[in-house]
């Protein structure tokens, strides 16, 4: 890695500090180390650029190519995807001129990820916070996964539902599904290093969230089902990756269930919605493609595969990622493996990979069969 802070950024953290933590020299002037030419060899070399924060400044001389430092230098050299993550004060995030130079690197291919919402420099609050840390890392790590990354979901507008869902059963207690979000979260941050609009449909999780993606929290079925129908209608597509719990308590008390002398309990549960069924029957007109994921164990009844196929005949939707999971496999892991089912008759096999490269193969089937 190599650091190429601006002189603007050397005022908050030193060249020394910079140096220690990339284990390389680090300057922000192109006289310097002349010999090995690093205003071109930099982006020449590099896999990726990521500019964050990138400021109102940065953003607008690199619109107009300016290069007077080692960074805009850097970023006239460089042959490989370039991510920015912009920082600054609302005013000047929506200032038509900041518009124009987003605009501007976007149709030249730049991934300009939308900043987060919330306390900026000084008392101010809004639009133009940098995103944290782990949720940039996310996006940097999408774009790293996928070799000749484009923004092939630009102007598409992707809703992804991840975790799981808690139904409560009383005011301190609920039953719930595993699921630690990873894949949905991997999902999202794919579907961002692409360009896309990203809502996502938040259950229980145990991971951040990556940068650039609206969220709505949803924590049980049936505030998913009504998250996902409202989004529905200006949906290019609608990955359902959440674990929804199929049950929930026939009735809410107000107060808690006490312990009885009984050594049991008999809880009656009434079936949930199923949400991607739901979105299924209710397709008319333009509707969102729907991608189904089905985490299957095999049984006597047959194969995790053939549980499957079985389910993605059952539920209608248009794709069906089918994984194998297990008492430890799968959930929370960093790694799965899948078969993407296609119609047809057709499927493709994504044998063990990272949730983030497994993701970028569903978004390509995604791409597909976006018209
Ligand atoms: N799903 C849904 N609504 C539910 C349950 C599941 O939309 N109430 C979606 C999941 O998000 C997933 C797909 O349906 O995309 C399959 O979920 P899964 O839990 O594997 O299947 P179920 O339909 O719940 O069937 P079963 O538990 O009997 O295997």
């Amino acid at each position: 890695m190599t650091v190429v802070p601006t002189k603007t950024a050397l005022e908050f953290v030193g060249a020394a500090t910079w140096s220690a933590l990339s284990g390389r020299p680090v300057t922000s002037d192109f006289f310097d180390n002349v010999h090995e030419v690093p205003h071109v060899r930099i982006g020449q070399q590099a896999d990726l650029v990521v500019v964050a924060p990138a400021t109102a400044n940065l953003l607008a001389k690199a619109s107009y190519g300016l290069a007077d430092d080692l960074l805009t230098n850097t970023l006239l050299t460089a042959h490989c995807p370039v991510v920015m993550f912009p920082a600054m004060h609302t005013e000047m995030w929506e200032h038509p001129a900041t518009r124009a130079n987003v605009a501007t690197l976007r149709d030249r291919g730049v991934l300009v990820v939308d900043p987060d919402s919330g306390r900026l420099t000084g008392y101010d609050s809004g639009p133009g916070r940098l995103p944290e840390p782990e949720a940039i890392a996310w996006i940097v790590q999408a774009a790293l996964a996928k070799t000749g990354l484009s923004p092939d979901l630009r102007h598409r507008h992707v809703v992804i539902s991840g975790g799981g869902t808690r139904e409560r059963l009383d005011p301190v207690r609920h039953i719930g599904n595993r699921s630690s979000g990873k894949q949905a979260m991997s999902l999202a941050a794919a579907a961002v290093s692409r360009g896309a609009r990203v809502t996502l449909i938040r259950g229980d999780v145990d991971v951040p969230t990556p940068a650039g993606v609206e969220v709505i929290d949803a924590l049980t079925a049936d505030d998913m089902l009504a998250a996902a129908q409202g989004l529905a209608p200006a949906a290019d597509a609608i990955i359902m990756a959440a674990a929804i719990a199929d049950f929930r308590a026939e009735t809410l008390p107000d107060s808690k269930i006490k312990k009885s002398d009984s050594s049991t309990l008999t809880l009656n549960l009434v079936h949930n919605p199923d949400v991607l069924a739901t979105l299924v029957a209710q397709r008319s007109g333009r509707t969102p493609l729907l991608v189904g994921f089905a985490a299957e164990t095999g049984d006597e009844a047959g194969t995790w595969l053939e549980h499957a196929e079985r389910k993605f005949a059952k539920k209608g939707c248009d794709i069906m990622v089918a994984n194998p999971v297990g008492h430890d496999r799968a959930f929370g892991a960093d790694h799965n493996e899948a078969v993407l089912l296609l119609g047809g008759g057709i499927s493709e096999e994504i044998p063990g990979t990272c949730k983030v490269a497994l993701s970028h193969r569903v978004l390509d089937a995604v791409v597909d069969r976006l018209v």
